[in-house]
């Protein structure tokens, strides 16, 4: 089940995770987004795909996507959060609405998701929830104050999660990646380069990576920068 699906990092994993055998629930809010992804992925690899037009920060459309997978599907084993949006702007020009939407998509949305396919992987006694706070979930930066606070959040909410999930064989596995080339940069008026980030593949190829790691390690956490921002 992939969150976000419907652009950027989540429409990547989705076509590698169709390449590699996966069937899939795809969801986002622009259902026409969804309807295409899922269309080309069933013509292309043959993937049962679900589309599932979802507002992740509703409670009771995420009830109604989980519940879908279920008669679908009868199980959810993966959860990729990728849904999210960024505001990278000076502390002091950043507006209440601005806080409290990144606050709703990149933590409230996760939160909801997260506790929807709990109980599933809890009965079936594994699952892997994979979550995207990036790297600014773990660093600071300059003019990403709420972003930051989002994106922290997260990191705190997921780990704490990992302690009690370890019990129930569910794995929690949080991507920190560097600035990625996708629709997220598009409504951001800091000066970036976008050439020079992570192309949207190779932070795919990492998501379809730590999904498939298999055996008792758990890939907690990952790192993957751009060449000109190696740690
Ligand atoms: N791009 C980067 O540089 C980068 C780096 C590190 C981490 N990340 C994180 O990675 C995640 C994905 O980023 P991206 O670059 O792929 O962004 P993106 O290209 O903007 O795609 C975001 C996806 O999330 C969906 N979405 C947004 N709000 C939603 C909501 N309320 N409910 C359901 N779906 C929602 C969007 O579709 P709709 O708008 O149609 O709902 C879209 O499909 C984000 O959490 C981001 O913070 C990004």
């Amino acid at each position: 089940m992939i969150v976000g699906a419907g652009r950027g990092i989540g429409r990547a994993s989705a076509g590698l995770f169709a390449e590699a055998g996966a069937s899939l629930v795809l969801a986002s809010r622009t259902e026409q987004e969804l309807t295409e992804l899922a269309f080309d992925l069933e013509r292309r690899h043959g993937a049962p795909t679900l589309a599932v037009r979802t507002d992740a920060t509703n409670s009771e459309s995420v009830e109604r996507l989980v519940g879908e997978a279920v008669r679908r599907f009868g199980h959810v084993d993966t959860l990729v959060y990728a849904a999210g949006a960024g505001v990278l702007k000076p502390f002091n020009e950043t507006s209440e609405e601005e806080f409290t939407q990144l606050l709703d998509v990149n933590v409230k949305g996760a939160f909801l998701m997260c506790r929807a396919v709990l109980p599933l992987m809890e009965k079936q006694k594994r699952g892997h929830i994979i979550a995207l706070p990036g790297i600014l979930g773990r660093s600071p930066m300059a003019q990403a104050a709420a972003y930051c606070a989002s994106k922290f959040a997260l990191t705190g909410m997921l780990k704490a999660l990992a302690l009690e999930t370890k019990r129930f064989g569910v794995r929690v596995s949080l991507l920190h990646f560097g600035g990625v080339n996708t629709s997220f940069w598009d409504q951001i008026t800091m000066r970036v380069q976008r050439e020079r980030m992570l192309t949207v593949e190779a932070a795919a190829r990492a998501v379809l990576f730590a999904a498939t790691q298999e055996g008792e390690g758990v890939l907690g956490e990952l790192i993957l920068q751009p060449e000109s921002h190696q740690l």
